[in-house]
């Protein structure tokens, strides 16, 4: 059961079918964080050029959106009786209109979400749903598309009716994962292992956008034309189960702000509020949409307006689906960062995998966390591992300055003064280069290990390092608005860390005792980064830091070998790889 994803789907001639995770990756049919065609891997799926077909296929980021996003909108949530009958739930919400899909997902409670072939079927329904009658409350009458659905007849259902396929919105257990990864054959199998595990469900991706979708009908009540657009993890691929959910409020497609009617005798505009700056007509717009989230919109709670920020957001609970949701205005690079890490995603199945197993290893590791602070951001290690990939012989994926010469006339594409063009559909040649998922994890490591940070800066935009402008521990040149960092945030200390844990992983991958499978139950490979006992290390109490030869050490006794432990260490092919030398 919990292998499997209950996924109902009405055929035309009124079937059902339930899908299992490979029946539907074999059929494309999603599986993926927010792309049905995207990010499969070729090793779990069995051929490269499957693969490579699903790579030409995969839809451009504004296509998938605006389908997600039309999706949503026919798209109800419900919270169920525990004890529901699905096929009376099915013939009851089917009286309104012919559901295309639904399916339903415990959280604290039973939930169903529902997508009616038609966006009118909702009307029908809404037009049949009463606003509760409270006994000691008061029912703020605000009809929004998270329904309640009551049960007249307690007793006929309580009739032990088996309950209904519920998904588990969360990811395996860690000691669950280490065990699967334990027990693949190669370092590869365990990065895109590791990546099926974690990735967003079709499930999880379709929820957010419905929450998005919920959040804009508040919005609409001031800006009808608005839409919410769900950006960041939830959407570029690269997102883990229960990560945030970005969001971004779209007033741009507004109609009538471009139209500049020169023609006739007259001419009209609207009477518009004015102020001092479009950060202030932000701040305003969030703070007001945040005030309505709080006091109408039914399941979000913890609200709180983070104005001030560079990029002010209202930050909120959603708690049916259990997501964090950041809410943010007139953030269209963001947007646009997202839409090119989508595309990186696409163009080589190893980039995925690659920033899976480092968001992983990272976390694994303490270096990043859920809370902001002065750690480094998953967005920045995902920058990271793209410059790694950009600079591999031959490269891996393109350099942003290579996809902006690939762009046509219709991708350009300007904010303010900042040239956020590129390509916007896979013209991107495949990569010569094969190196093995293995190679490029251990490159990693060894790459950040020993990367001149304090003189060097992070450039994704021509794929070379250059000298830092300023004096941050960590410069991460931001692709779109070039002068700005988006490491910023990250101070000596947690550099200090990230670099330490890279050549500590870097020397554990070149152990030949723990690079290869040494049985099913004992962590090696990625399994032997992502111990418990490494996140430890980064605990609270922490007094001194262990030397990393102790923690390596019980692993290779427990192994029983006997390695080579100086800075050169052979690797498979007889060459020498130099790692800094640390205090083991
Ligand atoms: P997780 O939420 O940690 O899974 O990753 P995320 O990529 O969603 O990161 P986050 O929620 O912190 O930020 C959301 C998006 O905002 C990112 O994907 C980027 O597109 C953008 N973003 C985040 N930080 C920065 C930054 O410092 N500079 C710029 N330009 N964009 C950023
Ligand atoms: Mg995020």
């Amino acid at each position: 059961m919990a292998a499997s994803i209950w996924w109902r789907r009405l055929e035309s001639a009124g079937r059902w079918r339930r899908l299992s995770h490979s029946h539907r990756r074999r059929s494309g049919g999603g599986g993926s964080s927010s792309s049905s065609s995207a990010g499969i891997a070729p090793a779990l799926e069995g051929s490269e050029e499957s693969d490579l077909t699903e790579k030409t296929t995969a839809k451009t980021f504004s296509a998938l959106q605006a389908e997600r996003h039309e999706q949503a909108e026919r798209t109800i949530l419900i919270s169920c009786p525990s004890n529901i009958n699905e096929k009376k739930f099915y013939k009851y919400l089917s009286s309104y209109g012919m559901i295309s899909k639904y399916f339903f997902y415990e959280t604290f409670g039973v939930y169903a979400v529902v997508e009616f072939s038609n966006k009118e079927s909702i009307g029908a329904l809404e037009g049949f749903s009463s606003i509760p009658r409270l006994q000691h409350e008061c029912a703020v009458p605000f009809k929004s598309r998270f329904f309640n659905l009551r049960n007249n007849h307690p007793r006929e259902l309580s009739a032990a009716q088996p309950s209904v396929p519920c998904l588990k919105q969360s990811v395996i257990p860690v000691n669950e994962l280490l065990r699967k990864l334990s027990g693949a054959e190669s370092i590869d199998e365990q990065l895109y292992t590791a990546c099926k595990e974690y990735q967003i469900t079709e499930e999880n991706t379709r929820l957010r956008f419905l929450v998005c979708s919920l959040v804009k009908d508040i919005a609409a009540a001031y800006f009808p034309e608005c839409s919410i657009k769900p950006f960041g993890s939830s959407v570029n691929n690269f997102g883990k189960m229960g990560c945030d959910l970005d969001m971004f409020l779209d007033l741009d497609s507004i109609s009538g702000r471009d139209n500049a009617q020169t023609g006739g005798a007259f001419s009209m505009e609207y009477q518009t509020k004015r102020v001092a700056s479009e950060r202030v007509a932000t701040q305003s717009t969030l703070s007001v949409i945040g005030e309505c989230i709080d006091q109408f919109a039914p399941g979000c709670t913890g609200i709180q307006k983070i104005l001030n920020a560079r990029c002010p957001l209202v930050r909120f609970s959603h708690q049916p689906s259990g997501f964090q949701c950041d809410l943010t205005a007139n953030n269209r690079i963001a947007m646009r960062s997202t839409e090119l890490l989508y595309i990186y995603s696409n163009v080589d199945p190893r980039v995925r995998a690659l920033v899976f197993g480092v968001r992983c290893w990272a976390r694994a590791q303490g270096i990043t966390s859920n809370v902001p602070g002065s750690w480094i951001t998953n967005f920045s290690l995902t920058m990271m591992v793209l410059f790694l990939l950009q600079k591999r012989n031959p490269p891996i994926i393109p350099t942003l300055d290579q996809l902006r010469d690939l762009a046509e006339i219709e991708d350009e594409y300007f904010v303010e003064s900042h040239d956020c063009t590129f390509v916007s559909n896979n013209k991107i040649k495949p990569s010569q280069n094969t190196e093995t998922l293995e190679d490029l994890l251990q490159e990693f490591f060894e790459f950040y290990g020993n990367f001149p940070f304090n003189l060097m800066s992070i450039n994704i935009r021509k794929g070379k390092e250059q000298h830092k402008p300023e004096a941050s521990p960590v410069y991460i040149q931001n692709p779109f608005e070039q002068t700005l960092n988006v490491s910023k945030n990250v101070n000596q200390t947690q550099l200090e860390k990230f670099v330490t844990s890279a050549r500590e992983s870097a020397w554990i991958l070149q152990q030949e005792g723990l690079k290869h499978p040494i049985s099913n139950t004992k962590p090696w490979g990625l399994a032997a980064l992502l111990l418990p006992t490494m996140q430890s290390r980064g605990g609270k109490n922490k007094k001194k830091r262990q030397p990393a030869s102790e923690r390596i050490k019980s692993l290779l006794d427990s192994l029983k070998i006997n390695k080579q432990t100086s800075g050169y260490l052979s690797r498979p092919n007889g060459g020498r790889r130099y790692i800094c030398t640390i205090a083991w």
